[in-house]
C-alpha cells in the first residue's frame, strides 16, 4: 500500500517533468557544457527542480540521488534515484527521443520505478514483485533467440575520445553477431524497450545509477535478466550492465567476454 502511494507520487512527478520537456522541445533553450560532448540544458535543471520539489514536499526526510545536483544525505532508508532528462544530447538537438526516469531505493534495493516517454505518451511503471507495466498494461520481454535474430541497443560514454573502454570493439563484435543494433541515446528507454519486448537485449558501460535504476527493475519484473559483463549479480552501482530477454543472455555475455 505504501509502495503504491510512493509510485503514484513518482508518476505525477515524471508526468509533470515530461510535460515540461514536451512544451520546451524545439524552443530556444540554454545549453551548457559539463564536458567536451557532455551537455546540460536549462530543461534538465528545471525538470530536476520540479521532480525534487514534488518528492520533497511529500517526503521531506527521504534522500535524493539525482544527476544535476548534490543533495546532502539525510541518512534515510529511502533514496530517490532520478534522471530528470535521459537523452540530453537528443533533447539539445531537437531529436525527440528522451525520457524521465525516477526510482525509489529502500534499504539499498530498488523497489519501484517510473520511466516517462513524453513524446509517445508512454509511461512504464514497475514495483518489485508486482510486475512491469506500460500505460497500465502488463509487459513482458521477448522470447526471441538466438542472438543472430535479435535487435539490440547500446550506448557510448562521454569520455569516448580519451578512455580506451569506449565500447567500439564490443559494438563491432555484437553487430556481427546480432540482427541489428540501435544507439538511440537514452539508456532508460533502451531498458524499458527490452522490458516491453521491443528490443531483445542491451549493454553499456559507465552508466550512472540514475540511468539504470528504474529500467533495470523493469527488465527483471518483465521476466528478463540483468547482470554485469561477467554474468555477476547486478546492482545499479555496477560499472557495466547487460539486460536481455534471458534467452540470448549467455550469447551476449560470450560476445562481451570475447568468446562469441
Ligand atoms: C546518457 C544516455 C545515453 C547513454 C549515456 C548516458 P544523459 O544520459 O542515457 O543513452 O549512452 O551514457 O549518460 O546524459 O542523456 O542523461
Ligand atoms: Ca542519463
Ligand atoms: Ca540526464
Amino acid at each position: 500500500m505504501e509502495l503504491k502511494s510512493f509510485l503514484d507520487t513518482a508518476v505525477r512527478a515524471a508526468k509533470a517533468a515530461g510535460k515540461l520537456q514536451r512544451e520546451r522541445l524545439w524552443s530556444d533553450i540554454t545549453i551548457e557544457f559539463k564536458g567536451e560532448i557532455n551537455l546540460v540544458t536549462e530543461v534538465d535543471r528545471a525538470c530536476e527542480e520540479l521532480i525534487v520539489g514534488m518528492l520533497r514536499e511529500q517526503y521531506p526526510d527521504h534522500d535524493i540521488l539525482a544527476e544535476e545536483n548534490d543533495y546532502a544525505s539525510l541518512h534515510s532508508n529511502y533514496k530517490w534515484v532520478i534522471d530528470p532528462l535521459d537523452g540530453t544530447t537528443n533533447y539539445a538537438h531537437g531529436f525527440p527521443w528522451f525520457a524521465v526516469s525516477i526510482a525509489l531505493e529502500i534499504d539499498g534495493e530498488v523497489q519501484l520505478g517510473v520511466i516517462c516517454h513524453p513524446m509517445l505518451d508512454e509511461l512504464f511503471t514497475v514495483v518489485k514483485g508486482a510486475g512491469a507495466f506500460l500505460n497500465g498494461r502488463p509487459i513482458h520481454v521477448s522470447q526471441r533467440q538466438p542472438l543472430k535474430n535479435s535487435l539490440l541497443a547500446t550506448g557510448f560514454p562521454y569520455d569516448i575520445a580519451t578512455d580506451p573502454e569506449n565500447n567500439f570493439g564490443h559494438f563491432r563484435n555484437m553487430h556481427l553477431a546480432a540482427r541489428g543494433i540501435r544507439r538511440a541515446g537514452a539508456a532508460a528507454l533502451d531498458l524499458a524497450y527490452v522490458a516491453a519486448g521491443r528490443l531483445d537485449g542491451f549493454w553499456e558501460a559507465k552508466l550512472k545509477p540514475w540511468d539504470v535504476a528504474a529500467g533495470s527493475l523493469l527488465v527483471m519484473e518483465a521476466g528478463g535478466t540483468v547482470t554485469g559483463y561477467a554474468g555477476e549479480g547486478y546492482s545499479i552501482y555496477n560499472h557495466r550492465i547487460v539486460a536481455s530477454n534471458g534467452a540470448i543472455h549467455d550469447e551476449m555475455l560470450g560476445v562481451l567476454q570475447g568468446r562469441g
